[in-house]
């Protein structure tokens, strides 16, 4: 029996998600048509004798209440959201938990991030980690020695894949090999949670004897029940031949920033000509519109059959796109609607906005800049003709004039 663990976080790791975080969390913001966790949940359906998938985070249940029952019903695997009362750390927050995990008696334990884009080759893991004997294998990938510091930097054997050295994003270069964020463990791993409590515990009584300041400061940086998975326990656990490396040659981003988000629905669309291209627009002569490449256009979307749609294009519930619009590498999310001739290219068009004739709104597409899209808050409205450039507008705003490389309040 096999459990798997999605972390969602919380509203404070959300930020960067403004404007569109207002409205839904982030795990549910929709990427190429489904909301971001439901990426790696639908992942997980490959996982042999999988009997549930929970979903960590503190956000309030209310607003996973809906998405959980219907992601139960459609895998027929049990999905529940268990919230934490504040953060825990990403293995405190899956300690928290070890009861109602246990429960289900599993030999393994996936953990994933929700926030990343890969193909997650989980069944391929899990044959992996059999074969090292392990108590956990990471994924792990090679990046550009530039971006490495963002990450996990780890050092793996090459010949038996043994984690030797881990440090999370460290200042100065070690390694262009990264974490993830997607691993396996067996129940062994709330055992050495456990003990880097204990740990913890003791250096803290040890400072206690030696200066009563130094104990209060370790206990303001970090509550006493708050432990990261990377730093308080990959960093110590490495070199003693309990983890492995599992490395995917696939594909691997991390979603931090809307402009990443669109970059990885894109990523994602391109991973449905192989797990689902059912769910995959085509062109179907004069009858429909013109489809470029990977697009996802929800059944209940109006689109003109003179409209030019894709690549790396989404449309969500209810949209309607006008005769004649133009829409490429975007996000278009439930109730937009999108007029005649209007031209939309790597923007997030956020709920219930409308996009006026003619009008344009466009990003440049450096994905990692703040800038580098568009994004239309919720009920945006840009009248006819108006061009919007490399701007976020935050919700309800009407725009009448052109906007470029502007935040507006
Ligand atoms: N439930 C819950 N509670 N989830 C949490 C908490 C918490 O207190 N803190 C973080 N998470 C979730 C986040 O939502 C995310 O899915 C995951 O745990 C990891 O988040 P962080 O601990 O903030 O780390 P990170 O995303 O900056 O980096 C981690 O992931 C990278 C891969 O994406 C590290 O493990 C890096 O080494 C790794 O490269």
């Amino acid at each position: 029996r096999i459990v798997a663990v999605i972390m969602v976080g919380g509203p404070t790791k959300g930020t960067r998600f403004r404007p569109l975080s207002f409205n839904v969390p982030k795990p549910l913001i929709p990427l190429a048509g489904q909301p971001m966790v439901h990426h790696p949940i639908s992942a997980c359906r490959r996982i042999p004798n999988l009997t549930q998938i929970y979903l960590i985070g503190f956000y309030e249940e209310r607003e996973f209440a809906l998405y959980v029952s219907a992601i139960s019903n459609e895998l027929r695997v049990p999905v529940r959201y268990l919230r934490e009362d504040r953060p825990h750390g990403s293995a405190g927050g899956l300690y928290n938990f070890r009861d109602y995990i246990m429960d289900e008696n599993p030999s393994h334990i996936f953990l994933l991030n929700c926030d990343v884009c890969c193909s997650f080759p989980l069944p391929e893991m899990l044959d992996a980690h059999k074969g090292y004997g392990g108590m956990g294998t990471l994924l792990v990938i090679k990046v550009s020695a530039e971006s490495a510091n963002q990450f996990g930097e780890l050092v793996a054997d090459p010949q038996t894949n043994e984690l030797l050295h881990y440090t999370e994003k460290p200042e100065t270069f070690v390694s262009d090999l990264i974490n993830c964020g997607v691993y396996i463990f067996t129940p062994d791993i709330f055992r050495a949670i456990q003990d880097s409590f204990t740990q913890r515990k003791d250096r803290a009584n040890l400072r206690r004897v030696s200066s009563f300041e130094a104990l209060q400061s370790a206990t303001k940086v970090l509550p006493a029940d708050y432990l990261r998975l990377d730093q308080d326990i990959l960093s110590p656990l490495a070199g003693k031949k309990v983890l492995y490396t599992y490395e995917t040659r696939d594909f691997w981003e991390q979603i931090k920033t809307p402009g990443m988000s669109l970059k990885c629905s894109g990523l994602f669309l391109a991973q449905f000509r192989h797990t689902s291209p059912h769910l995959l627009a085509e062109s179907k002569g004069s009858r429909s519109a013109t489809i470029i490449g990977d697009v996802y256009i929800h059944p209940s979307a109006k689109v003109h059959p003179t409209a030019k749609i894709g690549p790396n294009v989404s449309i969500s519930a209810n949209a309607r796109i006008g005769a004649g619009a133009r829409l490429a590498s975007c996000i278009i999310l439930d109730d937009v609607d999108i007029k005649e001739h209007a031209m939309v290219i790597r923007s997030i068009v956020g709920w219930r906005s409308s996009i006026g004739k003619w009008s344009r709104v466009q990003g440049g597409g450096d994905y990692n800049t703040k800038l580098g899209i568009t994004i239309l808050g919720e009920s945006v409205a840009v009248d006819d003709e108006v061009v919007v450039i490399d701007s976020i507008i935050l919700p309800n705003k009407t725009l009448t004039v052109r906007v470029q490389e502007e935040i507006i309040l």
